[in-house]
């Protein structure tokens, strides 16, 4: 991992609450795995505290593509970054990777988490693999990534709560029709974690975890999550866990 200084190319919202920033950031980009995340320096002064942790979502050329939505402070001042502004990013972080065995994968991503999923869909199609993406949210607004999985010319499946897009309901339900040929990978809110992970269905079944993170690379046991190991580092032995291994 390094730190280093990317150049924002784009940063642009996608709907009220989606944006996408596109860094320019080669060293990372030529590093980085599926699976891994970068930590963002928001500000240069102290509010807020500390790095805000992204998924990589995409590499195009050597620049990352990172979904993000608007939560708190940090996420507002990276909203207000403008095209030619740097920024610094220290990763690629995370040791704890997807499993890529096996030949066909559904990839289930809530919201934003979907942003977890989507090197791994090309890493997986790269390889030959069948792949199909569930991409669920609270309604329609909620679909922001949708002409990332359009674009990239992925099969997807769409759910919303209220029925307003794709179909109505939520992305779990679309578990039940997959048998246990299909190696599940899900990144989301921990609710809908939780629930995968209590249908019981047997799938090999992986979860990429989100925790508050303030290091990023393992000191400061800020992200810990409890396993059948004991607890482990999100950040460092993780993001992407055995859904069995973990509770949350
Ligand atoms: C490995 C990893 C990858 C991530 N990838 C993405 C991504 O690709 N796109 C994206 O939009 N977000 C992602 N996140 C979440 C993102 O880090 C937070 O949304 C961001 O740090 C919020 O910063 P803020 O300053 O805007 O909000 P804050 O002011 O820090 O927090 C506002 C509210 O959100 C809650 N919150 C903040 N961060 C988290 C978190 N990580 N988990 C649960 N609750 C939280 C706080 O408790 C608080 O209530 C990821 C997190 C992790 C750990
Ligand atoms: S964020 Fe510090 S140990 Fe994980």
């Amino acid at each position: 991992m390094i730190e280093t200084l990317g150049i924002v190319l784009e940063n642009k919202p996608l709907s009220k609450r989606l944006y996408l920033m596109v860094v320019d950031a080669p060293d990372i980009g030529e590093k980085v795995k599926a699976g891994q995340f970068v930590m963002l320096k928001v500000s240069e002064g102290l509010d807020p505290m500390g790095r805000r942790a992204f998924a990589v979502a995409d590499v195009r050329d050597s620049s990352l593509l990172i979904f993000y939505e608007l939560v708190g402070r940090g996420t507002f001042l990276l909203s207000r970054l403008k095209g030619g502004e740097g920024i610094s990013l220290f990763g690629p972080l995370g040791k704890g990777l997807f499993n890529l065995e096996g030949n066909k994968h559904l990839l289930l991503g809530g919201g934003v988490g979907l942003a977890g999923l989507t090197l791994l869909g090309k890493k997986l199609r790269d390889e030959g693999k069948k792949v199909l993406f569930v991409y669920g949210g609270r309604t329609e607004e909620h679909l922001g990534m949708e002409g990332w999985l359009w674009e990239e010319g992925f099969e997807y499946i769409l759910y919303t709560e209220d029925g307003s897009k794709g179909r109505k309901g939520l992305i779990t339900e679309a578990l039940k029709e997959f048998d246990n040929s299909w190696k599940v990978h899900a990144c989301g809110p921990k609710g809908m974690l939780r629930a995968l992970k209590s249908m019981k269905t047997g799938h090999d079944m992986y979860f990429s975890l989100e925790s508050r993170m303030a290091c990023g690379w393992g000191v400061c046991l800020g992200c810990v999550v409890k396993t059948t190991e004991g607890y482990k580092r999100v950040c460092y032995e993780g993001p992407v866990f055995r859904a069995e291994e973990v509770f949350f």
